[in-house]
Order: C-alpha cells, then structure tokens, then sequence
C-alpha cells in the first residue's frame, strides 16, 4: 500500500476498501466492532452494521441499549473494520457521536422489512427478559402491523477525527497510514507496523 493511492479523505478510503473486499467474496465488509466507554469509564466493544456513509459513519440502534446510554454519557467512540481473507486489511477509527436527525432515521426504518420492524418494537434491547418466548409473544400481539419507528430507536453518525489503514505485508512488514484531521482538514502519516 502506497499512501500516495490512499484517497485524501479517508471516509473515501474506507468505501473503497469496504466495497473492494465485498468484491473479493466478503460477505459483511460493512460490520465493524464498536467500542464505547461507560460513565465509570470501562470499555464495551459490540458488532454493528455500518449503514451509511458520509461525513461519518451511521449505524442505527436502539437508544436505550447499552451502547445507546454509554453514548449518551460519553458521545465518542472507537470501531474497527477487520476485512480479512483475501484482501487482510483492518480500518480504525475514533471520533465523536452524534443522534442522525428523526428524518434520516424514519428514511432507514421503512426500509427494513415489516417484521424486522416489529421485532425491533417488540424488544428493549439489552433489557432483562425473562424468556425469549416473552419476546416472541410480543412480537406475535404486534400482528401484521406495520409500527411506525419507535422515539427509542434510530441512527448514530461517528464523525472521525482520526482513522488509520492497515494492511498485511510481507514478513509482518505490515502498512499503517494514520489519518488525523485538524482545522485545515486531513493530513497523513505512515506509521511502523
Ligand atoms: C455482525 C453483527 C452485526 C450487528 N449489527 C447490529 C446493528 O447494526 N445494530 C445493533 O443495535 N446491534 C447489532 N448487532 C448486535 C450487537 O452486537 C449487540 O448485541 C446489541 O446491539 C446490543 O449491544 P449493547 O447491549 O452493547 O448495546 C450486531 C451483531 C452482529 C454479530
């Protein structure tokens, strides 16, 4: 990896090497591993879909789930794309986090499927349940409905402020290349693997 290839706007990068490994046969390149810190500042790290791509990156979630309340107290976040066999790159990032408009997240709901839709009505994510058949049953009284988004569900936009582009080299000569951004924009550094 050259870093003179890299595109100068690393979100630009990270469409790239998403849809590059896609075509190379990976079937999720979108999920990423995204870490978040609780108010007594111990990390949490889960999967999520990254289901946009524009001057962040927009995952969507229930905003009362753990990584929902942990956002809340403390609006910064980390994710890793790991794009393994057979292009082996890894994409970091660490930014700030902010709530998508209502708008943005109703445009996203009705594009899920109707009993996507109603499972996500249905379930309190990370809440205590007693039994998955609870959850079942209150997916079943929800009927062929078609719920509108509930208040508590909708999208989150990681603005990066730093990303960093790995990927496998010969003889663990691996390639770094850091992208931090700062008041004039985007600037580059290769790092040492
Ligand atoms: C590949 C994969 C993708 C996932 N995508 C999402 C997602 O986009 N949004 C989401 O809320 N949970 C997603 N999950 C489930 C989360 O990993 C997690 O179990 C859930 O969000 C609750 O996390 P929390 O209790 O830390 O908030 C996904 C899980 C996997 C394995």
């Amino acid at each position: 990896m050259d870093p003179a290839d890299l595109d100068d706007d690393p979100l630009c990068q990270l469409g790239r090497w998403v849809e590059e490994a896609r075509g190379a046969g990976e079937e999720l390149p979108e999920a990423m591993c995204l870490a978040t810190v609780s108010g007594d500042g111990i990390p949490d790290a889960r999967m999520v879909l990254m289901r946009g791509l524009d001057h962040g990156v927009v995952f969507f979630t229930d905003y009362e789930s753990a990584k929902g309340r942990e956002l809340a107290l403390n609006p910064c976040a980390a994710s890793v794309f790991h794009l393994p066999h057979p292009v082996r790159r890894q994409v970091r990032l660490r930014g700030t986090v902010d709530r998508v408009t209502p708008e943005e997240s109703d445009r996203y709901w009705m594009t899920r499927p109707a009993a996507s839709r109603r499972s996500a009505t249905a379930s309190h994510q990370s809440t205590v349940i007693e039994s998955r058949a609870v959850l079942e049953a209150a997916v079943a009284s929800l009927g062929d409905a078609e719920p509108a988004r509930p208040a508590r569900w909708g999208g989150f936009r990681i603005t990066p402020f730093t990303m960093e582009f790995w990927e496998e080299g010969r003889a663990r000569l691996h390639d770094r290349v850091r992208f931090d951004r700062d008041a004039e924009g985007w600037r580059s550094a290769r790092l040492s693997p």
